[in-house]
């Protein structure tokens, strides 16, 4: 059950934005101006989420379930997580995350099988010594093949890094042991499992007009081309939209003129991460909330145009519990700068759509606003 107050915020908070009676005129059949017809498309939102927490935490769990239709195991799916020794499975909280979603109509995000930072040690040895490519198999047969309800995987998570390699893959032990193949062979791995699954590559640092940026579009683009010409089972590309106002704002064309080339390799897209670095702390917390929020709409605006996006989720849904906090020397630092004046939460990043108390902030709003995030 819904917790009633934060139904009830929840309610509140969205009846004051137009997009609840835009979706209430939706079946009303005279023509509706463009604009609000974006708002009606629905596209299913979704957060990363932690089993430790949903037991832990009450709130934090009703919070889930009143706005997602869709979780990503934020740490549990991971390797060094579930194996953390050979050959002992360990799928505890992985299961527990997947039944409570199960039981609540909730769908499950399937991510990640092969990330360079979520390898377990005695496997990085294994790998280099052994060479066995049976060591990675197994282990996304094992995940594909327990959790087969999972209607897309994150099959390589991070396959690019610039500065290194003409072709712009990232060094790992992957690529040493296996050459550059081992994109391929992860995807056809993870088919052989499952027919059905959607399979897809998930990548970081997409967004922003910097060398770096455009360089890793351009890499990330020539690799999905190489894999499409090959006949690779790819179905789908993860924009992790990890949006940073150090960096300045978005550059919604060069987003765009990237996901022109994404649909005509045919794919579609999935936002898996979106989350927001603020630039500075030394605002009230409205104006920050209004940068943050800019900023997601800025984004949203060119995704959600792309004609088959299948989800939203963000990293995280409350600040209460955001991966994006400051270190405890960095939050003196700010302190003696004068940060956090206003009372806020010293060290807090207030880039996701829920604050501390899981209220709704402008963030969601730029969410509904597009169409994102109505339970479907
Ligand atoms: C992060 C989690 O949020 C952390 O809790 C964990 O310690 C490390 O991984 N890109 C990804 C995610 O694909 O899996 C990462 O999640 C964040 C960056």
């Amino acid at each position: 059950m819904v917790n009633t107050t934060l139904e009830l915020s929840r309610r509140r908070f969205l009846s004051s934005s137009a997009t609840t009676s835009l979706l209430a005129v939706a079946s009303l059949s005279y023509p509706i101006d463009p604009i609000l017809a974006k708002t009606i498309k629905g596209i299913q939102f979704g957060a990363a989420a932690r089993a430790s927490l949903i037991v832990s935490d009450p709130q934090y769990r009703d919070a889930l379930l009143g706005y997602c239709s869709r979780l990503t195991p934020e740490i549990e799916f991971k390797w060094d997580r579930i194996e953390q020794e050979q050959g002992q499975f360990m799928f505890g909280e992985a299961d527990q995350l997947a039944n409570f979603a199960r039981d609540h109509g909730i769908e499950i995000y399937g991510h990640t099988l092969l990330w360079h930072r979520s390898l377990p040690p005695w496997a990085y040895e294994n790998l280099k010594v052994e060479r066995e490519w049976s060591i990675v198999d197994r282990y996304i047969r094992q995940m594909v093949g327990r959790y087969d309800g999972i209607r897309y995987w994150d099959v390589v998570n991070e396959p690019i890094e610039t500065g290194y390699r003409t072709d712009g893959l990232r060094p790992s032990i992957f690529l040493d042991v296996f050459g550059d193949e081992y994109v391929a062979s992860a995807l056809q791995a993870a088919r052989s499992v499952s027919s059905s699954a959607k399979l897809l590559i998930n990548e970081y640092g997409l967004e922003y007009d910097l060398a770096v940026e455009h360089d890793r579009r351009y890499h990330f683009l020539k690799l999905l081309e190489r894999l499409k010409h090959s006949g690779v089972p790819l179905d789908g590309v993860g924009l992790q939209a990890h949006l940073d106002l150090r960096k300045g704002t978005v550059s919604p064309a060069s987003i765009g003129s990237f996901l022109k080339e994404i649909a005509n390799f045919g794919l579609f897209i999935f936002v898996t991460e979106l989350d927001v670095t603020e630039a500075s702390y030394f605002q009230t917390v409205d104006e920050r909330d209004e940068q943050v929020a800019a900023e997601v709409s800025r984004y949203l605006d060119v995704v959600c145009d792309f004609p088959d996006i299948r989800g939203v989720t963000t990293w995280g849904l409350t600040d209460r519990y955001s991966w994006l906090g400051l270190s405890p020397e960095e939050v003196e630092a700010y302190i003696r700068l004068g940060y956090w004046r206003d009372g806020s939460s010293p060290g807090l990043n207030r880039g996701l759509p829920l604050d501390t108390d899981m209220r709704p902030k402008q963030f969601l709003r730029s969410l509904t606003s597009h169409g994102i995030g109505e339970k479907q």
